[in-house]
């Protein structure tokens, strides 16, 4: 079972950054899934070597975008995003020498993320984005 759902409300407005926040709700899913079967160990493993990769990635083509439009609230766009890429660096970190107890603690985390980042901070970028032609 699911416990988030992709909603019209999450679009940003621009395709290929709805697209990467999709697959952050994919990951929520299946770390969720993972502690309710049972398996938090493999799901946090598993879901974490993603995220590290997807935080440097999604991360870097939002602020190249932003950058070469001169995005007006890149600077706190972007201590947001280190913030964020610093706070998974710890959690691989510590999963890398014992990761039990942690997979709530990340549940919660990404779930803030979605709520507080994607749907308040990135929501802001997709008329400026529009209004430069990118879609
Ligand atoms: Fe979609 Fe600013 O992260």
């Amino acid at each position: 079972m699911d416990i988030v759902q992709w909603r019209p409300n999450y679009s940003t407005m621009v395709e290929e950054f709805d697209a990467e926040h999709r697959q952050i709700i994919g990951l929520i899913n299946r770390l969720y899934n993972g502690l309710t079967n049972g398996e938090e160990d493999q799901a946090l493993r598993d879901v974490l070597a993603e995220l590290v990769d997807y935080a440097q990635k999604h991360f870097l083509h939002e602020e190249r975008l932003m950058q070469r439009f001169c995005y007006p609230e890149y600077e706190q766009h972007k201590q947001e995003h280190d913030s964020f890429r610093n706070t998974i660096e710890d959690f691989n970190s510590l999963a890398e020498k014992d990761g039990s107890g942690l997979g709530m603690p990340l549940l919660k985390i990404l779930r803030e993320w979605l709520v507080n980042h994607i749907l308040e901070v990135d929501s802001r970028y997709g008329q400026f984005f529009n209004d430069k032609g990118v879609r």
